[in-house]
């Protein structure tokens, strides 16, 4: 499989403040003053954590520089987004921000957006098949997908493993989001050399993109996954860890293992990862349950967005753009590729909680 067709390749990681040769100003300009131009803001559902905080980060980063937004959720229904960015193309938007619910299923709102010369900002998912995307703003999806791996490895302490071998299950992303290729991609090719020397082992042996991939990241899908691979494989051995990108479905994971008794002294909850930093995930982490979660700080994905699009609407030109990671499988799409930490109980209040991305009463502390 062409890594470079699906868009994923070793990213190349920059920091938001060398990006940009003359940034972007982020204070002073009143909101007061005539609006710089309507911005249209697609984020695909609201009804996850993350994509409320991106939203918001976003919205108020431009309004703060003086455009006039319009920030629409698309509850995951494809059709939807589809009539949102057609919307958004109508109202005579200066520049559009979309993050994807199926990165394949807006060629023609992008074509139409192309003809009416507006930029269009591929965010944090990358939108595939269409030439028509200028900038991709993101983290390092497969370096995220590393430390998805690195969580296990240090987790189920891989290099001197308690027994041999131990087990594992895997989940991975929403088989349209190509962000799952990254993660999957990552964080197997970490795992490599244990399932080689025979220190991991699949339990039910289902492997593969395909076969573990969870539609729209759906946590309760994910949950009748894992229920049934406990009954139909775990009632002689015992689960040692599991791979999974998404904090939700960590979380249900770890409900469905309690479900059949584990979580306790002797029959110790698996070791689990996931992505996003939520707070109920957090919380999971402080009680020693969830092991850890990677965090991709949604104010610094906003930050650089605002920047990109002010500078793009400014006329000045982007530099420092990641040039050759990215290829949607019609073009390189030049990107923006940010920084994520893992975190688990050791520094969670310094990289969580002192860094103000929760406060210590949003995790009950
Ligand atoms: C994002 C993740 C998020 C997932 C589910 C992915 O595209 O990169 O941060 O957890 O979608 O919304």
């Amino acid at each position: 499989m062409n890594k470079k067709i699906l868009g994923i390749g070793l990213g190349i990681l920059v920091s938001v403040g060398t990006v940009f040769a003359s940034g972007g100003q982020q204070s002073g300009r009143a909101a007061a003053s005539a609006s710089k131009g309507l911005v249209g803001v697609l984020m695909p559902t609201r009804s996850e954590e993350r994509w409320i905080k991106d939203g918001d980060a976003v919205k108020a980063g431009l309004e703060q520089l003086g455009y006039t937004v319009e920030l629409q959720y698309a509850d995951d229904d494809i059709p939807t987004q589809v009539r949102q960015l057609e919307d958004l193309i109508t109202k005579g938007a200066k520049a559009l921000i979309i993050a994807s619910i199926d990165g394949s299923s807006l060629s023609n709102g992008l074509a139409e957006a192309a003809a009416a010369k507006i930029p269009i900002i591929s965010y944090d998912r990358l939108l595939m098949r269409s030439s028509n995307v200028d900038y991709y703003v993101s983290f390092d999806n497969y370096k995220v997908g590393q430390q998805m791996g690195e969580i296990l490895i240090k987790g189920m302490n891989l290099d001197s493993p308690a027994k041999k071998p131990l087990i594992i299950e895997l989940f991975a992303g929403s088989p349209d989001d190509n962000n799952s290729v990254g993660f999957y991609d990552g964080a197997m090719d970490k795992l490599k050399p244990y399932f080689d020397n025979g220190t991991l082992l699949i339990g039910s042996g289902q492997q593969g993109r395909d076969v573990v991939g969870t539609l729209r990241w759906d946590a309760a899908e994910a949950m009748k996954r894992m229920e049934n691979l406990l009954s139909a494989y775990y009632t002689t051995q015992t689960l040692d860890g599991i791979l999974s990108p998404y904090d939700p479905i960590s979380l249900s994971c770890l409900e469905a293992c309690k479900a059949v008794g584990y979580g306790t002294a002797g029959k110790p909850l698996p070791v689990v990862g996931g992505q996003d930093c939520i707070i109920a995930a957090c919380k999971s982490i402080l009680a020693g349950e969830q092991y850890a979660t990677v965090l991709k700080d949604t104010r610094s994905l906003g930050a650089a967005t605002v920047t990109l699009v002010d500078n793009i609407l400014s006329g000045r030109t982007p530099t420092g753009l990641d040039t050759s990671s990215y290829h949607n499988g019609s073009k390189i799409v030049p990107s923006l590729l940010l920084d994520s930490v893992i975190v688990t109980k050791d520094n969670l209040i310094s990289t969580v909680v002192d860094t103000g991305y929760h406060t210590a009463a949003e995790l009950g502390l």
